[in-house]
């Protein structure tokens, strides 16, 4: 990797401090600060991490200002036109298309996991009912180290390659059974002669009284969902897997952990608070309301599946997800005015200066509730199917991390701007 070098000059004391600066094979340029502390005594304060690099990697790149997604150098619109979701997972696995062989060889690995331990029942049945089924997922998740404990040790390499078959292959039992619960329906088993994303939706919808026949169009919207929602570079979750993994805590720990920080509204839980909106908004005639609203510097409300850290162009997955809307509708005969709603709603915010002037397109989230609720699922499911598609992003970027020689345990510093050491007062003498 060529490098080059930037200098630091302290005005308070005069000095010069030089710092490489590395290039990525994409990417802007990076000053390499793992010795300023060390040479100047001085931190950088970077609370959102709006310009940092927090680790060296190769599985995802994003051009934020192009609009550009890829994994393992695979554009994303290629990816969901031509792969399906096994074949991303062992794309972000493992660096390669796969073969024919290697392909059904992963596939097959998959498919051996997919139950799980009766006993993991038991822990739905501690839930309330009305639990979000992002709480029984959390919890669930993290209790797969209770369950599993033969595949923890992130030191031993089969144990590492079984745990991240049993997470991929687990999470559509777990989830789907989290759907199941809260609906009071029995728990359902996967069905191994099945697809990925055609097991996933009889365990959701596959009751004993009556046979879930799988529509093939549906399940392809499925596994196109599960593909666009795969990994994408540092974002909080994948950051809270990587900063839990760096500890050394097993791997179905640290998913869990990115289950917890994906479910806020300002991440993976947008999916659901787009909807909400829009349900909310009601009638297009109620759109400039909301508009001035997400304006509204006094209000806190935003338009929900608008605006993304990276993207300052089209966020891709949204345009996907856009033409699969219209697919999935017309396939499914379903007439849902809110999608009329949202794209009206994303005319008339592209059109206004405020978004234009910040550059807040729709994301990923904007259109994959539409997709989502036409296939039956309710608002309180949505992150859940996030989750599930994202575990594979967490797992290869743990996986990526661990495997990182001289890897360390991060542990970010402060601005600390509270009191300085003062004298203890007595309770009888306050
Ligand atoms: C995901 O990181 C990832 O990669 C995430 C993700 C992934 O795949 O992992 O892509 C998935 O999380 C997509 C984002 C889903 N979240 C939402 O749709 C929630 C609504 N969006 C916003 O909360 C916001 O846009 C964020 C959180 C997504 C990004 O926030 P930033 O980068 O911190 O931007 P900011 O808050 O500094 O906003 C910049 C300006 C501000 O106005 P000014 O102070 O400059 O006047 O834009 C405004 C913000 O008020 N703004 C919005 C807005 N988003 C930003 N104003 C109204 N509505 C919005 N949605």
């Amino acid at each position: 990797m060529s490098q080059d070098t930037v200098t630091l000059i302290d005005n308070a004391t005069g000095k010069k401090y030089e710092f490489p600066v590395q290039h990525g094979t994409e990417g802007p340029r990076i000053i390499d600060i793992r010795k300023l502390y060390a040479e100047t005594g001085m931190f950088t304060h970077d609370p959102g991490f709006t310009s940092t690099s927090s680790c060296e990697s190769q599985i995802t790149y994003i051009d934020g200002d192009k609009g550009l997604l890829m994994h393992r150098g695979y554009a994303i619109e290629d990816l969901a036109e031509h792969s399906d979701f096994m074949e991303v997972c062992y794309v972000l696995l493992h660096g390669e298309l796969p073969t024919v062989e290697q392909k059904n060889t992963f596939v097959s690995h998959v498919t051996n996991h997919t139950m799980v331990h009766e006993q993991m029942f038991n822990f739905y049945r501690g839930f309330r009912r009305d639990a979000h089924p992002m709480a029984i997922v959390c919890g669930v998740v993290g209790a797969m180290s209770a369950f599993y404990h033969d595949s923890t040790d992130i030191r031993d390499d089969r144990q590492r390659e079984v745990a991240t078959f049993r997470l991929i292959a687990k999470m559509p039992t777990i989830v789907a059974n989290a759907y199941k619960y809260s609906i009071g329906q029995p728990f359902q088993y996967p069905d191994n002669s099945l697809s990925y994303a055609a097991n996933f939706l009889q365990m959701c919808f596959q009751v004993p009284a009556e046979k879930y026949v799988v529509n093939d169009a549906v399940a392809r919207a499925m596994d196109k969902i599960f593909i666009l929602h795969a990994d994408h570079e540092q974002n909080a979750s994948t950051s809270t897997v990587r900063l839990a993994g760096s500890s050394g805590a097993n791997p179905f720990a640290c998913i869990a952990a990115g289950v917890a920080s994906l479910w806020g509204p300002a991440h993976g839980g947008a999916n659901e608070a787009v909807l909400n909106m829009l349900q909310e908004i009601g009638d297009k005639s109620n759109i400039e309301k909301f508009i001035a609203k997400a304006k509204d510097k006094d209000d806190p409300f935003r338009l929900m599946g608008f605006g993304h850290r990276v993207y300052k162009n089209t966020d891709p997955r949204a345009n996907v997800l856009r033409g699969s809307c219209h697919e999935v509708l017309e396939k499914l005969g379903v007439n849902d005015p809110l999608l009329e709603l949202a794209m009206e709603l994303e005319r008339i915010a592209l059109e206004d200066e405020y978004f234009v002037e910040r550059k807040l397109f729709p994301n990923v989230d904007f259109y994959s509730g539409i997709i989502l609720k036409a296939i039956g699922f309710p608002t309180s499911m949505f992150t859940c199917l996030f989750a599930l598609a994202r575990t594979v992003g967490w797992i290869s970027q743990w996986k990526e991390m661990i495997e990182e020689p001289g890897q360390k345990i991060g542990r970010p510093r402060q601005l600390y701007t509270g009191y300085n050491k003062r004298e203890y007062i007595l309770l009888n003498q306050r």
